[in-house]
């Protein structure tokens, strides 16, 4: 049995160009789409670019969306602290499969210094992380709303809630909870995780469902209705305030920004949570 499943794994491990998820048992998708592929699917991690919106919303494109985690499994929200998940290009390399023997410190299981970065100013492509080194890395999002039925979600009830700035980089990586963020109906919530890389590689973007709970949480405030994010590159008073939509870009249809012309680094602009939207570091 075991030199099956190696072999399978090698099978993915090889140079396929497979991109990066936020992987947690709280996730959708979480065993792929096919039971025969559970401890080493990467469906989840297949980037969306030029769809309908009927296929990237919530990645319907390859039914990511109809499959739901295991009943009880939520991405638990603890209001005011952290949460983690492991960015992985597989969830062989996670500590989701074959416990945990095929993870390292970065997504794809291999080993890189801490400053990885290829000559040239080339881009990284094992793992393919769409950035040339750390601090070009476009930063990633977990967005809320505040119901536990997946096809109730809309643009202006699901609102990005925290963003960490320099990821996808190494397999870990942790969120800051608003302390006020309010507790969930008793079915939990629907998250959203989310990512645009900057450069290196085609101009797509990621979203991934997940079931998700507020912990610890006694507040009674209500998300205000998110509102699309604007290019305010160098210009916070252009940024949208307060509660922000995820980023829908380069789709055929459903994009809530379209940013022509160049930012301020002379490469297209490419609307990530980051700065360039107005997202802030953190909660
Ligand atoms: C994933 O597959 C495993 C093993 O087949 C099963 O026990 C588990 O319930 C599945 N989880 C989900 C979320 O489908
Ligand atoms: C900054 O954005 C505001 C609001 O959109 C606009 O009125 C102002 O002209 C902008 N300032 C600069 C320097 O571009």
């Amino acid at each position: 049995m075991i030199p099956i499943l190696i072999f399978a794994f090698l099978g993915l491990a090889g140079p396929s160009q497979a991109h990066v998820a936020a992987w947690h048992k709280g996730m959708y998708c979480l065993n792929g789409t096919s039971p025969s592929d559970a401890q080493n699917p990467n469906e989840p991690v297949n980037p969306l670019w030029n769809l309908p919106k009927s296929q990237w919303w919530f990645h319907h494109v390859n039914n990511c969306d109809q499959f739901p985690p295991a009943p009880g499994d939520f991405l638990e929200l603890p209001a005011g602290g952290t949460f983690t998940v492991e960015h992985a290009t597989n969830r062989a390399y996670t500590s989701l499969s074959y416990g945990g023997q095929y993870t390292s410190d970065w997504p794809d299981g291999g080993h890189y210094p801490d400053d990885y970065s290829m000559p040239n100013n080339d881009c990284i492509v094992t793992p393919n992380l769409h950035t040339k080194n750390q601090a070009g890395a476009a930063g990633t999002a977990f967005a809320i709303s505040y119901t536990s039925d997946l096809t109730q979600v809309t643009e202006d009830n699901l609102a990005v809630f925290t963003v960490r700035y320099n990821t996808p980089w190494k397999r870990i990586a942790s969120y800051d909870v608003p302390a006020d963020l309010p507790p969930c109906p008793p079915g939990g919530c629907i998250c959203a995780a989310g990512w645009v890389p900057n450069g290196c590689g085609q101009p797509n973007m990621y979203m991934l469902p997940y079931r998700c709970m507020v912990t610890g949480s006694t507040s009674r405030k209500t998300v205000a209705p998110a509102k699309p994010p604007v290019w305010c590159e160098g210009n916070l008073s252009a940024c949208t305030q307060g509660s922000k939509q995820m980023v829908y870009w380069n789709q055929a249809e459903g994009n809530n920004i379209v940013t022509p012309g160049y930012q301020a680094d002379g490469a297209e602009k490419s609307p990530g949570y980051n700065m360039k939207l107005g997202f802030q570091n953190g909660s």
